[in-house]
């Protein structure tokens, strides 16, 4: 592919009552590449040329969620998990409209070796794309994620920490550490950033008695390496009587208290329903 078609294509895209602006190339079939909007259906992510095209194909489309397994519920948010070989067209759609906000990495064209979980928002009409991450259903790396995406008009809700607090969630049911896959993006790492702080600090104050990299690891199914670096960055390590602990300054206890409970969305563990894939 020249260089000159990698550029930007899409200027927007409609989806359910939102339009966005695409901020990458996507490779979306050339007949749809110039066209100032892009019109999707946001159920089965397929798209149009224009909305009298869409609202014709609303008629036939009667799907109302992502096809797959609904594997969570928590009052309004639903999770499915789809397998990108048997829910072909789906992921291959999805990919696409994430492509337009994913610079660095290379697509998975091949949608086959991964699984998806797409996370929804329900209402009477249907259920509603907020997000999705990806992850290879055989990681050799340990990897628990491979692409992540919260859609433009839902970003900055703390739906990318629900994401990956829910990709963690599936480490743990797992027994396995996991890490998301490299390199990051800007914001995939200040999303991790985030979170990474957030549960430890959280775990830490919970804490009575000490604890190590190893125990923080085994609780969150972060790597050692996630840890160490998140600790090291908190400035979490101190000396004490000739050992290295891991600890809270007393005098910052009150402002992680604080920030913490302003995390309103978690993940209610007791509301997946999933056994790891065999
Ligand atoms: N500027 C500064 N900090 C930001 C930020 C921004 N634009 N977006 C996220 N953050 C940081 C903040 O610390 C934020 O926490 P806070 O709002 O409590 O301060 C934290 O990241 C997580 O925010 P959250 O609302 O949970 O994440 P999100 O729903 O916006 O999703 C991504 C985060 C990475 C999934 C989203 O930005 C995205 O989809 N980006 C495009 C795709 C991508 O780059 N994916 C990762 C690579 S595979
Ligand atoms: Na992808």
């Amino acid at each position: 592919i020249s260089e000159i078609a990698r550029v930007k294509n899409l200027n927007r895209l409609q989806m359910g009552r939102h339009e966005v602006d695409a901020w990458y190339f996507s490779p979306y079939p050339k007949e749809y590449a110039h066209l100032p909007v892009l019109y999707l259906c946001e159920f089965c992510l397929c798209y149009f040329g224009s909305s009298f095209m869409l609202s014709r194909h609303r008629k036939r489309c009667n799907l109302l969620h992502p096809p797959g397994n609904e594997i969570y519920r928590h009052e309004d948010i639903s999770v499915f998990e789809l397998d990108g070989k048997r829910q072909l067209t789906w992921c291959r759609n999805l990919s696409l409209l994430s492509k337009c906000f994913l610079d660095h990495k290379t697509l998975y064209y091949d949608v086959t070796p991964f699984l998806y979980y797409v996370m929804c928002h329900r209402d009477d009409s249907g259920c509603h794309l907020i997000g999705y991450f990806s992850k290879e259903k055989e990681s050799a790396d340990n990897y628990n994620v491979a692409c992540i995406l919260t859609l433009p008009q839902h970003q900055r809700h703390g739906y990318g920490k629900l994401l990956i607090e829910f990709s963690y969630e599936l480490s743990k049911k797992e027994g396995k550490l996991g890490s998301p896959e490299k390199p990051l993006s800007d914001l995939g790492l200040l999303g991790y950033r985030a979170y990474w702080a957030e549960t430890i600090i959280d775990l830490l104050l919970r804490m009575t008695d000490d604890i190590s990299i190893d125990d923080i690891a085994q609780k969150t199914s972060i790597t050692h390496a996630d840890v160490m670096n998140t600790c090291q960055t908190l400035q979490l390590f101190k000396h004490y009587k000739g050992q290295h602990v891991i600890c809270i300054p007393e005098a910052h206890q009150e402002r992680y208290r604080k920030a913490l409970e302003k995390r309103k969305r978690r993940i209610h563990p007791e509301c997946l329903q999933w056994k790891p894939p065999t």
